[in-house]
């Protein structure tokens, strides 16, 4: 089997009618996208530069090993949104389930703990835990800014409870940019190991540099093949004929169902490992489209839970949604003939948990196709280090020539900027005053309240 098919019948008219994509429509669409792509990769965005991602494998492997004469049994990363991410997609994909709960699951792996938000509840639960651990704790800062409040208050925190440690300079290590911001100001006043946000590679599209590939060398997960994976998606995307090209495709079937008014693009994995991959889809494309009163909505679901929760709207709601299905087979759980009294459970007995849960996607499938929901799958042979690399490099691309389509820059979030702002004002960061008396009169004027 290939490593990753796309399935994109029930997109189609020629499937369920006026709700699909006519083939004349995505021929034009795709063909538009494939000239800009054959220019890209003449000159390719710095995240498409595969010979910058693999030169910094040497200070990756390098930094990993210092850390292996040292105890780590707990890596603590600091970091949100395209600084997190795609690291929680990686663990979460390649790890096993109960990594953190049981020690013969993780092997001589740490436990991790991803920091994505500041909610006290949480960061003082994993404060408790390192005050304990500290001469074991692993504290990795990523960010790209070097200035993003929730991060460098979180830094803040976890510094002062290790620099009472042995060796704690060696343990933190610091991801940013590698010239700007402060954190970069304050590696260079306290010396800690720290390795390069690459110049030009945003939040969102930086998994496979440091950001990503960092955390992931340290959990002994072999980031070469992540990299490959991407680099072999690279590949096929820069050859395949468009009618065959998997990005240029996607892209076209995702941009045409938004202008048709399918604004709501769902993902939903039948592979629980691939949940958090879904998570940072949602962000990749809203945070990348989302621009000028356009963009599509981006919304996470779970196979087979959500059946139980979502899918009565996506068959029977508003004509509003595109659905992609992620796929991957593999691991059988027998299910016993252990009630063999009740008739009615003799089709479960004897069977497979697997077999079940591929019935339940099809029985999906079939219900959205009856009902005109268009929808895509994408399969994946195994959820592997290089399909992972695969799937994430297909998707910056796809999100690369949307805003093509949209033609908007993909790579830019001045609206999440805005927010970042008024929350250094409200802080009392010097130099925005007006800000802080702009929001202080607002919350002192009369507000619209209903009260119980
Ligand atoms: O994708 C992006 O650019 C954002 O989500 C950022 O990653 C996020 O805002 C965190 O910024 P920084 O890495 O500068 O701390």
């Amino acid at each position: 089997m290939k490593h990753i098919t796309m399935d994109i019948t029930d997109v189609l008219s020629s499937t369920i009618g006026d709700e699909g994509i006519d083939g004349t429509s995505l021929r034009e669409v795709a063909s538009k996208i494939n000239e800009f792509k054959k220019s890209l990769y003449k000159t390719p965005y710095p995240f498409m530069d595969f010979q910058l991602i693999r030169s910094h494998l040497g200070d990756i492997h390098e930094i990993t090993k210092s850390l292996g004469e040292l105890k780590i049994k707990n890596l603590v990363l600091l970091g949100i949104g395209g600084s997190s991410l795609g690291t929680e997609t990686i663990f979460h994909a390649l790890l096993h389930p109960l990594h953190n709960i049981e020690e013969d699951a993780r092997g001589k792996k740490p436990r991790y703990f991803i920091l994505d938000n500041i909610d006290p509840v949480r960061i003082k639960s994993v404060v408790e835990l390192v005050k304990r651990d500290k001469e074991e704790t692993l504290l990795i800062v990523i960010s790209k800014s070097g200035e993003t409040p929730e991060t460098m208050s979180q830094f803040m925190i976890f510094k002062e409870i290790l620099k009472s440690s042995k060796d704690y300079k060696k343990r933190i290590v610091i991801i940013t940019d590698k010239n700007k911001g402060m954190l970069r100001e304050i590696v260079k006043k306290e010396g800690y190991p720290s390795l390069p946000v690459p110049e030009g590679i945003g939040g969102r599209f930086s998994v496979l540099t440091p950001v990503g590939m960092f955390p992931s060398s340290v959990m002994g997960l072999n980031i070469e093949e992540i990299i490959n994976g991407a680099q072999a998606m690279s590949e096929h995307i820069d050859k395949a004929d468009y009618r065959k090209n998997l990005a240029v495709v996607l892209a076209s079937i995702l941009y045409i169902m938004d202008m048709k008014g399918k604004h709501i693009h769902v993902m939903m994995p039948y592979c629980e490992k691939l949940n958090a991959f879904a998570d940072w889809f949602r962000q990749l494309e809203a945070e990348s489209l989302g621009k000028k009163g356009m963009g599509p909505t981006p919304l996470k679901s779970t196979g087979v839970t959500d059946q139980h929760s979502q899918l009565q709207l996506y068959i029977d709601g508003p004509k509003d949604k595109c659905i992609t299905f992620l796929y991957c087979g593999g691991i059988t759980q027998p299910i016993p003939n252990s009630i063999p009294y009740i008739d009615g459970l003799d089709y479960l007995g004897a069977k497979d948990m697997a077999e079940l849960f591929h019935a339940e996607f099809l029985g999906t499938r079939r219900s959205l196709t009856e009902a005109k929901t268009p929808h895509l799958t994408i399969t994946l042979n195994e959820v592997s280090l290089f399909n992972i690399g695969a799937l994430f490099f297909l998707y910056e691309m796809v999100i690369a020539f949307m805003g093509f389509m949209y033609n908007v820059d993909a790579f830019d979030q001045p609206a999440v900027e805005l927010g970042k702002i008024y929350t250094k004002a409200i802080m009392g960061k010097k130099g925005l005053e007006d800000k802080r008396l702009t929001i202080e009169k607002e919350l002192k004027e009369k507000r619209s309240v209903i009260e119980f």
